[in-house]
């Protein structure tokens, strides 16, 4: 069951893996962000558009402190061999909706272009859903991609996502309807995900205690 957000310390969601380091998102981190925020390729296929200020990204990393303070969602940027890597998160967390219970999040993410074709937004995938089950609580992750986001769509594939389907025209942008893809991964598919040995490496990525 999704925890007491009153329990959960910053310091506890600091998360190592192999190559990387998760630390929740603060406002010291605008300058690290700020110049591939502002880059229109990085955000073609995301929700928000290019920021055209550095007042624009700070007000992201608010937005995002906020979400962490209602326990609403989590937001962790990603460090490899000390350079800034990219961002990812846990957004629209939620317990219940009215009678439902439903411990449920999305997850999003994005890599600095230079770092871009690593593997290292799948091994931050695999360590983000292993906190979302095993530290947060969550019963259900679900993410989506633009239909023609071919490198998000391999990321969510390696991660071991189950596919749900396309969604058509489900966003009007640059002059034209687009399609989109959804996945989900439930606590139990996750489990048994690590326990397949192909898998192995997909429990790594233990949040410091
Ligand atoms: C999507 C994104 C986060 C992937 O990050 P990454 O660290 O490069 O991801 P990985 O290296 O873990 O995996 C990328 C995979 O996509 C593949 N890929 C990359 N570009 C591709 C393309 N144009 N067509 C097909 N596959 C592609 C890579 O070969 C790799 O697969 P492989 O390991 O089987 O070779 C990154 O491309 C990005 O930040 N894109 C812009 C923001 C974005 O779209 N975010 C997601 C919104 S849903």
């Amino acid at each position: 069951m999704l925890i007491e957000k009153m329990s959960l310390s910053r310091s506890k969601l600091d998360i190592r893996t192999s190559r990387l380091l998760l630390r929740p998102i603060g406002p010291a981190d605008v300058e690290l962000l700020w110049p591939h925020v502002a880059e229109p390729e990085l955000s073609k296929y995301m929700t928000w558009d290019p920021h055209e200020d550095r007042a624009e990204t700070a007000a992201f990393i608010a937005s995002e402190l906020a979400a962490a303070d209602r326990g609403t969602g989590h937001c962790w940027v990603l460090e490899h061999d000390g350079a800034f890597a990219g961002v990812i998160g846990l957004h629209g967390i939620v317990a219940y909706t009215r009678a439902w219970r439903r411990d449920h999040a999305e997850l999003g993410y994005w890599c600095a272009p230079p770092l871009q074709g690593r593997g290292l937004m799948t091994e931050a995938g695999r360590a983000v859903l292993g906190c979302a089950f095993e530290v947060l609580g969550l019963h259900k992750v679900s993410v989506g991609c633009i239909s023609e986001n071919a490198a998000s769509k391999r990321v969510i594939e390696k991660l071991g996502f189950r596919f749900l389907g396309e969604q058509r025209d489900h966003c009007f942008r640059f002059g034209r309807w687009w399609n989109h893809l959804v996945w989900e991964m439930t606590v139990d598919e996750w489990r048994q995900g690590t326990l397949q040995p192909s898998n192995a490496a997909a429990g790594e990525g233990s949040p410091s205690a």
